[in-house]
Formats: structure tokens, C-alpha cells, sequence
């Protein structure tokens, strides 16, 4: 899936020959999942006309504030453009648009829209070879890179004047890569291995039956997903579940008991950055595995149980750099016990959930945490959905680690 998937692209079409190449970079925008939205210079109608980009974008295209064929004309709101937009992209960017976008002119909808806009600005500029090295323009890209907008480099081969050299407008597949791996190297979790648990284990009795629990995965789920698209490389180590997740970025490690878990865990944690210790592991395992089905021979039967190795503990014993957080599931004296469990396991942060929480807790789309953090403080949040409430987990970790 691509980063664009969802995002909000507003394309500001000026008036160069290369403006036809637009119809295919809003296709390509449309292709990668984005919303597309176009306004264009009065001029550059000349060169692509609004039908082709309003058809292929599936939204109406804008070029003036009104339109003054129209006695009912509504105001095109300029104001309304800028903030729904994600990201602005200019392109093709003339030398008279980004003069103007530089010197704070606003004589057009995509000027006004441009200054509205506080989302990241990328220009792709496509002019003739001498007007593109031109000292004047050089400055306009300066100055426009000062104000935190990006440049995307034009592209050298064969001008509309004939002439060849830099200056044409990048091709619309390149532009969109440009855009995704700009937009991928920002994100913050970026070069950042995350180690992850989910789901419930299940400790074997005999070979068919084994002890178990309600857990579904979801929340670690949820975290792992809301870690990749952060940029983090993600290790999930999953006890049996239902659940899925397709991400390039996300491998996932079945594993059935809390042995297993250990073992996969340990595996892992020395080249993570961040682990989040979300599985609700078995306490306790049969002491015996019995070798064949238990026969029901007697009218009562006892198992032996056993305490399984406590995970998230043997890390707090072993971390040096990682910021570790657990999870602590409580019924009373929840605040005191989760503090215990976060000096005790030696970790970072702890999330508490309370099952005296409405929708909270196990098989529930919904979970109502509180984070503690090892300097003490305390975040309490309402009850959320879990993929909210795993965004919220990740942006505190982040929160934390740049501290
Ligand atoms: N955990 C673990 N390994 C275990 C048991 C628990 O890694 N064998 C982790 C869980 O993934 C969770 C945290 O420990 O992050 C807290 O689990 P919880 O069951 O609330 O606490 P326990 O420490 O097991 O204590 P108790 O059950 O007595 O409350």
C-alpha cells in the first residue's frame, strides 16, 4: 500500500506545455489510494482541460474564485482548499508561478490556495533550459526551499523548444515516487526496529485440549500497524488469533505456547529499538503433557500447573538501550499495581487497563487505557477504538524517546 493511500493531494496546475502530463499524474495519485483535488491557472486550461482532470480526479477542478458564467456562482474558497489539503503539489511549477509563490503574489485561485495551504508544498518546476538556470530562478527556488517547500528536480532530455537539456517536468511516476520516499524518510519511527506480542498462548494439557484465554490479538494487532505506518520495521509475535495484517513493513512470527513466545521474543530483542510486551501470556502451564488424550476414567481430575517464564520481566533484566513497555491488566488497586509492575519489570512505560472499564479489555473493538511512564507521569485517556488507542501508544513512545 502506499504512503499516499488516503491522503489528501491538492495538484496546482500552471500553464506549461508540460501541463498535459498531468492527466497521468492524477491518475498515478488515484492508483496509490489518494483523494485528488485540482485548481489551475486561468492559462493553463490552454494546455489540459479542466474536463480530463475533473473526470480522472472524480472532483470538480477550480481556476477562478467564482465562475462568471454563472449568476448563482458560489465562491471558490481558497481558504478551504489549503487546509484540506495534505499535501500541495505544483506542478508543472512555471517560472511566473514561482516567482509569485516566492514573492507572496496572489493574483490567482492556486496562489491564494498556496498561501492558505499549511500542509508540506512540493513544486515540480518545467521551463526551458536557460530559464531554468537563470539566476532569477535559482533565487525563486532558494527562497521557495527557505519557506519549507520541496523541490522535484526537473528532468534533462528534449524541450518543447527543441533545445535539449534540464528543464523538462518530471515524469508523473517519478514525481510520485519522489513524493512517497520524501514523505517515508520523515516519518519518525523510521530505522527503528519494533518488537511486538499479541494474542492469547495455549499451554498444552494433552494433544488435543490446552489452557487458554479470551485474548483476541487485536490491540497488538492494532500497535503493529499503527508502528509501520510510523516508518518502524515491525517483528509481531502473534499467539493464536484471527486476526491479519498485510504490511510490507510487519513479520509476523506464529507461535502457540508461552515457551515458544520466550524463545521468539529473546530471538529478537537485542536488535529492537522499542518492544511492546501486549500478549496476555498463560500464567501457568500443566506441570505434565500428557502423551495421549486424557481418558475421562475418574470423576474428578487435577492438573499440576506450573508458573510459565514471565516474559516482559526477563527483558526489563536484560535491556540496555530499548524503551520496553507492558501491559498490566487489573481489577482493583489498579494505579498502585501498575506502578509495582513497571518498577518490578524494570520498564519504560505501562498501560493500564482496568476491567472495571465499560468495553475495555479482551474481545471488545473498544479499550480505555491509562499510560505511565517511568518519570512518573500519569496520561489517562476515554474509552477508544483500539487502532486509536494503538496511534495514541506509538505517539507517546515517540513522545518519550525524543524527550
Ligand atoms: N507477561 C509476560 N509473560 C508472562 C506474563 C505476562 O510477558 N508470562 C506480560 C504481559 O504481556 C503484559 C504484562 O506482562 O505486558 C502484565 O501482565 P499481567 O498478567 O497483567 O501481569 P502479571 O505480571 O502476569 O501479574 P498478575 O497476573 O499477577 O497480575
Amino acid at each position: 500500500m502506499s504512503i499516499l493511500s488516503g491522503k489528501n493531494i491538492l495538484l496546482g496546475i500552471s500553464a506549461g506545455i508540460a501541463a498535459y502530463k498531468t492527466a497521468s499524474l492524477v491518475r498515478e495519485f488515484i492508483k496509490a489510494g489518494a483523494n485528488v483535488q485540482v485548481v489551475m491557472t486561468p492559462a493553463s486550461k490552454d494546455f489540459v482541460t479542466p474536463l480530463t482532470l475533473s473526470t480522472l480526479s472524480k472532483n470538480p477542478v477550480y481556476s477562478s474564485f467564482y465562475n462568471e458564467d454563472d449568476d448563482n456562482a458560489e465562491w471558490n474558497n481558497h481558504v478551504e482548499l489549503g487546509l484540506w489539503a495534505d499535501l500541495v503539489l505544483i506542478a508543472p511549477a512555471t517560472a511566473n508561478t514561482l516567482s509569485k509563490m516566492a514573492n507572496g503574489l496572489c493574483d490567482n485561485l492556486l496562489l491564494a490556495t498556496y498561501l492558505s495551504a499549511k500542509c508540506p508544498v512540493y513544486f515540480a518546476p518545467a521551463m526551458d533550459l536557460d530559464m531554468y538556470k537563470h539566476p532569477t530562478t535559482l533565487e525563486t527556488f532558494k527562497k521557495l526551499k527557505t519557506f519549507g517547500n520541496t523541490i522535484i528536480p526537473a528532468a534533462t532530455g528534449e524541450l518543447a523548444s527543441g533545445l535539449v537539456g534540464e528543464g523538462r517536468l518530471a515524469e508523473p511516476e517519478d514525481i510520485v515516487t519522489f513524493i512517497e520516499q520524501d514523505i517515508l524518510n520523515q516519518l519518525p519511527l523510521k530505522n527503528k526496529h519494533v518488537l511486538i506480542t499479541a494474542g492469547p498462548t495455549y499451554e498444552a494439557i494433552d494433544p488435543v485440549r490446552f489452557i487458554g484465554n479470551h485474548s483476541s490479538g487485536k490491540m497488538g494487532f492494532e500497535i503493529a500497524r499503527a508502528a509501520a505506518n510510523l516508518g518502524a520495521k515491525v517483528t509481531l509475535i502473534s499467539g493464536p488469533t484471527q486476526q491479519k495484517l498485510a504490511h510490507k513493513s510487519v513479520e509476523i512470527v506464529p507461535v502457540i505456547s508461552a515457551q515458544e513466545m520466550y524463545d521468539a521474543v529473546h530471538a529478537h530483542f537485542k536488535d529492537c529499538d522499542i518492544a511492546i510486551l501486549s500478549a496476555a501470556v498463560a500464567d501457568y502451564k500443566p506441570k505434565d503433557v500428557a502423551t495421549q488424550k486424557i481418558k475421562k476414567k475418574t470423576s474428578t481430575l487435577s492438573i499440576d500447573l506450573i508458573k510459565t517464564k514471565d516474559i516482559l520481566a526477563s527483558l526489563g533484566a536484560i535491556k540496555t538501550s530499548q524503551f520496553l513497555v507492558g501491559f498490566a491488566l487489573e481489577t482493583q488497586n489498579e494505579l498502585e499495581n501498575a506502578k509495582g509492575k513497571l518498577k518490578k519489570k524494570n520498564l519504560d512505560l505501562i498501560v493500564l487497563n482496568s476491567l472495571q472499564d465499560k468495553g475495555a479489555g479482551f474481545k471488545t473493538e473498544t479499550n480505555k487505557v491509562t499510560f505511565i511512564a517511568k518519570d512518573t507521569t500519569v496520561t489517562a485517556f476515554d474509552l477508544k477504538l483500539k487502532s486509536e488507542v494503538a496511534v495514541d501508544l506509538i505517539n507517546e513512545i515517540i513522545k518519550k524517546i525524543d524527550a
